[in-house]
């Protein structure tokens, strides 16, 4: 049988006990047999409804270990390819995030850790043990804002490029954001500095460092008419060049929202951008530069159709207790914060 015929007939079989999550950065193979297709936002808000007994996540490890957190008892969350995982996540050990804040709190200051949804649980529960929360770059504002309201400062994890974008769409002045050293398990990073309001871990998206100023200059220079939006995953430099950007769902909605016959480049994995030109024929829509996400790739048809296959035997995602209580706690945080 082919993947597609084992999917559809497992979907068949299974019913309401199954449902199939995935990221809009998914391929076009997988993206058709799923039951929900969100960003990271929405994808973790609708865990919360599901009554299904098994939840497939397609997407990377983080999101389906933010759906283990989220789900109730009794729930299994799988994934097709347990090495799906994101490079900027592994950018932030849970251990020296602790010692960071650590070293930040040393003369009696209170950071709160805000952590980008792109990171393990053990770094979720290290800001829910401290008072701390999660965000998405649909909601990095709104939770930047709650976070600067609970302390002396923010901590942001572990996307210095989303870290500083969020701040400057806050107008906090670029003076009173520090990037942190955190070489050396951290022996560098100072004491909390009272000029300071946002502290920066140094992690970033490879994938949309991909997009540079010259990749706008140039459009600028040839098609003076067309639109650049990007995701706040790419550098400020190319941020302020833009003419919009923001999270997954606003670029598909500013997509769908421009004028039938204009032009529209968007600075963001390439599955996505390929899906919203193939949507909308009466525009053109480009991307930026073609950027994949390989560890999003590593989720397929066939590894899908395995799945399915040996749900009933195969290991569910796990997260120990003592971890998965605190990041409920960071998660819920949010979830509260943005309903
Ligand atoms: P969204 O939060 O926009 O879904 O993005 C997730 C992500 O991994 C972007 O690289
Ligand atoms: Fe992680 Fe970047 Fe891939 Fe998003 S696009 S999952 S941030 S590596």
């Amino acid at each position: 049988m082919t993947p597609t015929r084992t999917i559809t007939a497992r979907k068949e079989a299974l019913g309401t006990k199954l449902c199939i999550l995935a990221h809009h950065y998914q391929a076009d193979d997988v993206v058709r047999h799923a039951d929900i297709l969100g960003d990271s936002l929405e994808l973790a808000q609708r865990i919360d409804g599901l009554d299904a007994e098994h939840i497939v996540f397609c997407g990377v490890h983080f999101m389906a270990e933010t759906a283990a957190i989220l789900a109730r008892t009794g729930q299994k969350v799988h994934i097709p390819d347990e090495n799906a995982s994101c490079v900027m996540a592994d950018m932030v050990p849970a251990a020296l995030a602790e010692k960071v804040l650590t070293a930040l709190n040393r003369d009696g200051a209170h950071i709160i850790p805000l952590t980008y949804v792109n990171s393990s649980a053990a770094v979720k529960a290290v800001c829910g043990r401290h008072g701390g929360s999660v965000c998405t770059s649909a909601n990095a504002k709104t939770m930047m804002s709650w976070a600067l309201g609970q302390g002396d400062g923010v901590l942001f994890m572990p996307d210095a490029n989303l870290g500083r974008n969020t701040a400057r769409a806050l107008g906090i002045d670029p003076a009173r954001t520090m990037r942190l050293d955190i070489r050396g398990q951290g022996r560098f990073v100072p004491a909390a500095d009272p000029s300071a309001s946002i502290y920066l871990w140094p992690g970033l998206c490879a994938v949309h460092a991909l997009f540079h100023t010259e990749h706008v200059s140039a459009i600028r220079r040839d098609e003076p008419g067309a639109l650049v939006l990007v995701h706040p995953e790419c550098s400020p430099e190319v941020v302020a060049m833009a003419d919009g950007a923001g999270s997954t769902s606003y670029l598909i909605k500013a997509v769908a929202e421009a004028p039938a016959g204009s032009t529209i480049y968007v600075g963001t994995e390439w599955n996505l951008v390929n899906r919203l030109a193939l949507r909308h024929t009466d525009r053109t829509v480009r991307p930026l530069r073609t950027a994949l996400c390989s560890n999003m790739a590593k989720i397929t048809e066939e590894n899908l159709a395995r799945t399915l296959t040996a749900l009933d035997t195969a290991e569910p995602v796990r997260v120990d207790d003592d971890i998965a209580q605190p990041a409920r706690i960071a998660l819920q945080r949010m979830l509260d914060a943005c309903r």
